[in-house]
């Protein structure tokens, strides 16, 4: 159930019955708790534009709304109105909803472009954003309710892949030489053989040429060559998957879109803008001009779409995902994370496919641009020789600083359990540091902030549910007998506070998969966690009567319900113990 939803629909309707329809109350959760939990902030300006005193539009709101049991409205400044929930109705809205996440009423079939590294090269943290913010976003939007098409847009085409497929066949001759079977060993590192093949490239000229060769070979397909490149494609693909897998997140090889598998209509693409009328040649390439986008100089900036020497772009391939995903996917929203870096080549791509009907108005393209990764000195994060930062290298790194805060902790001792805690607790918070924050400004990445115990982390999270989880056993019961058990009378008011924001998760998650913002959701949880330790300190819990006992218990379950549910929605698991 969405409350604010919920909420804003009745004072919607309170507004209309006033005499203005068509005006929204814009219900907001309250910036003041003592004041109440949500607030209606649209009366004055709907007072306003049908030239009303607003303070008299209120009042015949609150006295006509429709929220009998539901809520207490009072009236507030000029004319905002303070919504309180009945105690009642919490206890009663929380035993109604034993999972805290409905799918919605009118779901969706939603393309989600993430991820989507470029497979001539190892993933490093340039990819991590996207592959971790995507994923998020995919879930939640999956719990809601709505068909996802993930597509991992991974690069597999382009002048690279001559090179590299040259220097692995050239690899292989020496291997089979040294007698050598496991010839996918070379690919262990990607990296370190990508940066030998562009050595070798650069210091010999009969292999650049072998290589240009094989460029056009490939694209002629040749079937020798082909398979070299397929070859060479999977390894990297196995790679990304480990790191999937590592990192908990959602894609499989079946979501693998890439750029090659767009090859064959890009032909089309360019015979499409022609007989449109909007190619213009430029230098032999060709090319489309909107007036739209200028240069600083005032000169009109191009869209290349096909090279003098016949080559397709990047921008090619984006029309042609685009036309796929609207036409042939039928997507309603398709939303791509990338690097903000790349707004302008969306914006100016996405122009195009709209005047060439490539997308339709059917279809909402959302470009989801995230900031850069920083380190601790405010420069971009790479490591301490200047290089690339592997993702791996730093995953690993994570879960050793997770296994010796774990160690230092205390509370568990068993080698196999330890090891477990510092995955869950080094991924969790590696995860969550990038979440947590807006996506489109740049991130500092930082050790210490994100493994923090207290502070808006993964760790405290975590900490947070084991705590509850550690309450259940000192009480005698499983996590499910407690959430069998009632919500009864909230008589404190940090209970009913917390009853509020254990009935949040929906409207958030629907806010979050809305605008593609997860921070929305850690900064709930956050605010929820801090609700629970206030709820925690001040009420007894094991020491009450029965009666409360019980329906303190069952608000601890729905805690660890929505704690667990909102993690999982963010791709982070939780422990039992800590
Ligand atoms: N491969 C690109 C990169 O690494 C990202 C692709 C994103 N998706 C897209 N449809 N352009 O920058």
């Amino acid at each position: 159930m969405n409350l604010r939803a919920l909420l804003e629909q009745r004072l919607t309707a309170a507004l209309a019955n006033a005499g203005i329809s068509g005006s929204p109350a814009m219900v907001r959760i309250a910036g003041k708790p003592e004041f109440g939990d949500y607030q209606a902030n649209g009366v004055m300006g709907a007072a306003k534009r049908n030239q009303q005193n607003p303070r008299a539009l209120a009042e015949s709101c609150v006295a006509n709304a429709d929220v009998e049991g539901l809520a207490t409205l009072s009236l507030a400044g000029p004319g905002f109105i303070n919504i309180q929930l009945a105690p009642s109705w919490l206890s009663q809205a929380l035993n109604n909803a034993p999972h805290p996440l409905t799918p919605v009423a009118d779901p969706q079939t939603v393309v989600v472009d993430f991820s989507s590294p470029n497979l001539a090269k190892e993933m490093h943290v340039g990819h991590i954003r996207s592959t971790i913010i995507g994923d998020a976003i995919a879930r939640t939007l999956e719990a809601l309710g709505h068909k996802v098409i993930r597509q991992n847009h991974v690069g597999d085409w382009g002048t690279q892949f001559g090179m590299l497929i040259t220097y692995l066949t050239e690899q292989q001759g020496a291997a089979d030489e040294d007698n050598d079977n496991d010839k996918d060993e070379q690919l262990a590192d990607i990296e370190e053989f990508y940066r030998a093949a562009k050595a070798r490239f650069d210091a010999d000229e009969a292999f650049a040429d072998r290589s240009r060769q094989a460029v056009v070979d490939l694209q002629r397909g040749d079937a020798e060559i082909r398979g070299q490149w397929q070859r060479f494609i999977n390894m990297s693909l196995d790679h990304c998957q480990a790191t999937y897998d590592r990192l908990g997140t959602t894609l499989t090889r079946a979501d693998v879109m890439p750029e090659s598998a767009y090859n064959d209509d890009l032909p089309n693409i360019v015979q499409q803008l022609e007989e449109q009328g909007l190619i213009e040649e430029s230098d032999g390439a060709k090319c489309v001009f909107l007036d739209e986008f200028k240069g600083k100089d005032g000169s009109r900036l191009p869209v290349i779409v096909q090279k003098s020497d016949g080559g397709y772009l990047y921008a090619t391939t984006d029309l042609a995902a685009l036309k796929y995903r609207c036409h042939s996917l039928k997507a309603d929203r398709i939303l791509v994370f990338t690097d903000a870096r790349q707004v302008f080549h969306f914006r100016q791509f996405l122009a195009v496919g709209k005047l060439a009907g490539f997308s339709t108005a059917a279809t909402s393209i959302e470009h989801m641009p995230f900031g850069a990764m920083l380190g601790t000195d405010g420069k971009p994060f790479k490591t301490r020789a200047g290089g690339v930062i592997r993702l791996n290298d730093l995953l690993d790194e994570a879960i050793a600083r997770a296994a010796k805060q774990a160690t230092d902790m205390g509370s568990l001792t068993e080698p196999k359990a330890l090891a477990h805690a510092a995955n869950v607790i080094g991924i969790g918070a590696v995860k969550y540091a990038d979440l947590s924050k807006n996506r489109t400004s740049d991130y500092v990445f930082d050790w210490d902030a994100m493994l923090a115990l207290d502070g808006n982390t993964a760790p405290y999270m975590q900490y947070a549910y084991a705590r509850v989880q550690s309450l259940f056993r000192r009480a005698g019961i499983s996590q499910e007998q407690a959430h069998a058990l009632q919500v009864g009378e909230l008589v404190d008011v940090s209970e009913q506070r917390l009853a509020v924001a254990l009935l949040r998760l929906q409207e958030v998650s629907e806010q979050m998969a809305a605008e593609g913002m997860p921070h929305y959701l850690c900064t709930y949880l956050y605010e929820l966690a801090n609700l629970f330790m206030r709820f925690y300190e001040n009420c007894p819990i094991l020491k009450a009567p029965a009666d409360v006992r019980d329906s303190r218990l069952a608000l601890c379950a729905h805690m660890a319900s929505v704690v667990q549910t909102g993690l999982n929605l963010l791709g982070i698991d939780t422990l039992e113990q800590m």
